[in-house]
């Protein structure tokens, strides 16, 4: 059965008079010092009636170390050290609901161990190009997947007494001129593809918050967007949480606050200098904005804050953090994570008795990615490198030739184009050092076999900028192509967030594995996996493209945009675009093998005719036909019957992840509620499930489907 994520209770009524009675006895001056930042990451509280700060941390990899009040400098404490967890795509390719809710629920401990009331996570903005310089921290490009793992991460997070802050809400899917571009959406792809998973958010997980976010939408900025934060937020989805500011995100002070924005945060300057601060207070005076006005938005900071018990904190979560537990849970996570992409010779899982020697080559074998590049990271005691992960996990023994390869260099004075567009992403330099060269090759001629950790870092993958191509940096390619001509036994490994050409890698290697920015217990998890110990269980959360024009939104020209962005591609996103397009990717959204071999069999739904708010029953057979235990990923995506109304060749509509013992089979049920088959109608604002006859069908990957039904909607 379907695990279902119980959020708790909001109704925050119960708090009534409560936040009645502080709120009157509250001078103009200090309500207002509770809608912005007071330092960096807290705003103001009234000491005198017990109120206090409202304390936040980033973010989406754990729980960020101490920021200093007024600037962006770590404080330096030394018991700030923190569980570092695998960033959002890693929890996304694990396609594990409760795993979501395990990482949500673990660091949610964290926050409580650190004082904390807020985190500033989950990142679920739609990957819409891989160019995107955040997409390692994002989920995915389908919003079925995106709101099946939000919803339980934030579940998990809360029941912690602590507040999720969804983030970066909303059609925020691009660094470039994130701070001025105007984004335009037509209202049926912001329904369908940008707001479910924040819808999810707020009416199944009961999010406490949401922040803005930097750009435009529909020539409004989205921390003063009337559309958004209140017409669709509150009045439709009937939010009755807080929205914060992404730093530095608000542009005015009467709009800001009537149009929706409860808190603005911020980038140093003087606190009192915020558009929530001093000029608020001066408005206030002259009558511009009204007290009703203000009393509202206080009152829903009380709320959030009551309702984790931040006032009144009785029996409040204490929590633990970087505990041997916790980073048991970051290797849960990782280790379901890592996607096996190619094993034609089976040369995976590395068969130790046949051995004597490894070479392992690459700068990515040691490289750290905890902290780095522009944005939020974990400053932890323990990231295990992927070089590290192999010495403690081969038998004794084994002897490792590291070489690193290729060096992380960028051309600091140089700009990055993107046909007419200029980039600030970094420039990276591709050459690699001879010496450097010969030494890897020396290296894999010398072992049985090589493993080559390549990819990328969150130096080259960061916040504030998106990358100019799919081009492997540094090198790497020339590296991989001279080490495979010397050893055919040559694994490959890429380390990224997001994706990369590897087409001329996929042709030549014939062992390719991909995994992520995986948290304190990352090279555990992925030796354990390129030994056997965990059979790979991990799908890609979005499509490998064979090159970037054949992406939605740079076959239709639209990314990044100047002024203004407009998603021509539409609805069509993701593998929805590929399908309906009939374009072949590298590799297919939900791609991933196994050490096994599962079967399909018996797809069966519980009738053949259901009326639009029905459950359709859908079951299924797999069995394990190899020698090995595995998790499988069934995947439901469902076409369209044809009528006069756009649809995508097909869509996700429903998955599960299963363990089957080798030669076992396990009988699959998924739940589809029919309304999961609307398309949203723009003219009658409303979701509607068409009549007509669906085809459901199951397989392990978009491109790969075994079977099929067809089911008629009434
Ligand atoms: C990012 C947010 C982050 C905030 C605070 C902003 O630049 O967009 O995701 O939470 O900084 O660090």
């Amino acid at each position: 059965m379907e695990t279902t994520y119980q959020a708790k209770d909001f109704d925050t009524s119960k708090f009534d008079a409560k936040i009645d009675s502080l709120i009157s006895q509250m001078t103009i001056e200090e309500k207002i010092g509770m809608l912005h930042g007071n330092s960096m990451f807290t705003t103001g509280g009234v000491e005198r009636l017990g109120i206090p700060e409202l304390k936040m941390a980033d973010g989406p990899l754990g729980v960020r170390e101490e920021i200093s009040r007024d600037n962006w400098a770590p404080v330096g404490l030394d018991n700030d050290f923190a569980t570092y967890y695998p960033a959002g795509g890693g929890l996304a390719a694990t396609w594990n609901t409760d795993l979501a809710y395990l990482f949500g629920n673990s660091v949610g401990q964290e926050m409580r161990a650190r004082g904390k009331d807020m985190l500033l996570s989950p990142a679920i903005n739609i990957i819409r190009s891989p160019l995107g310089g955040r997409t390692y921290e994002y989920f995915t490009e389908d919003p079925f997947l995106n709101k099946k793992i939000s919803v339980p991460f934030i579940v998990g997070l809360q029941d912690n007494d602590v507040m999720a802050c969804v983030k970066h809400f909303a059609v925020n899917n691009q660094e470039t001129n994130r701070g001025t571009v105007d984004v335009q959406v037509d209202e049926r792809t912001l329904r369908e593809i940008y707001l479910p998973a924040y819808k999810a958010a707020v009416t199944e997980a009961n999010a406490y918050s949401l922040m803005g976010a930097y750009n435009k939408f529909r020539g409004d900025y989205l921390c003063e967007n009337d559309y958004m934060l209140n017409k669709i937020l509150r009045d439709e989805w009937g939010f009755k949480g807080i929205v914060v500011s992404d730093w530095a995100a608000v542009h005015s002070t009467v709009k800001t606050l009537e149009n929706g924005l409860d808190i603005e945060m911020g980038t140093p300057k003087p606190f009192n200098e915020f558009f929530l601060a001093d000029a608020l207070i001066a408005a206030a005076k002259e009558g511009k904005i009204s007290e009703e006005e203000i009393n509202k938005h206080v009152k829903r900071i009380l709320s959030v804050l009551f309702q984790v018990k931040a006032i009144n904190g009785e029996g409040r979560v204490e929590g633990s953090i970087a505990t041997e537990e916790h980073y048991r849970d970051a290797y849960k996570i990782a280790s379901e994570s890592v996607v096996l992409l190619k094993n034609d010779k089976n040369l995976l899982p590395i068969k130790t008795g046949n051995i004597k020697s490894i070479a392992v080559i690459g700068n990515n074998a040691t490289k750290k990615n905890a902290l780095g590049g522009f944005g939020a990271g974990v400053k932890t005691k323990r990231e295990v490198t992927p070089l590290e992960g192999l010495k403690n996990r081969l038998p004794e023994g084994i002897q490792i030739n590291y070489a690193e390869g290729y060096l992380e260099r960028y051309a600091n004075n140089e700009k990055i184009k993107l046909g007419d567009i200029t980039l600030d992403g970094p420039v990276t330099i591709d050459k690699l050092e001879p010496a450097m060269l010969e030494e890897a090759i020396n290296a894999a001629k010398n072992a049985d076999m090589a493993i080559v950790f390549a990819g990328s870092n969150r130096d080259y993958e960061t916040e504030a900028s998106d990358r100019a191509s799919l081009k492997l940096p540094f090198g790497q390619e020339e590296l991989i192509n001279k080490v495979l001509e010397v050893n055919p036994n040559t694994i490959v490994v890429i380390i990224a967030g997001a994706p990369f050409d590897i087409n001329s890698i996929k042709e030549k290697s014939s062992a390719l594995v991909w995994s992520w920015f995986n948290g304190s217990e990352g090279g555990n998890a992925l030796a354990d996996v390129l030994l056997g110990t965990v059979n790979p269980s991990g799908k890609l959360p979005w499509t490998m493209p064979k090159k970037l024009e054949d992406s939605p939104a740079h076959a239709t020209n639209s990314f990044p945009g100047d002024k203004t962005v407009t998603y021509s591609e539409g609805i069509l996103v993701g593998y929805r675009w590929f399908d309906t397009k009939n374009i072949a990717p590298l590799y297919p959204f939900g791609y991933g093998l196994s050490y096994t071999d599962f079967e399909f069999s018996n797809l069966k739904t519980d009738k053949v005719t259901y009326n639009a708010d029905d459950l359709i029953k859908v079951t299924v057979n797999i069995k394990n036909v190899g020698d090995v235990t595995g998790k499988e990923v069934v995947q439901l995506y469902v076409s369209n019957p044809k009528t006069k109304i756009e649809k995508a060749a097909q869509e996700l509509k429903g998955f599960k992840k299963v363990m089957v013992k080798s030669g076992a089979s396990e009988n699959v049920t998924i739940l589809l509620p029919a309304k999961e088959l609307a398309y949203y109608d723009v003219a009658k604002k409303s979701w509607i499930v068409e009549a007509g006859t669906y085809k459901l069908k199951i397989g392990n990957s978009s491109r790969n489907i075994k079977e099929e039904v067809s089911i008629n909607i009434k």
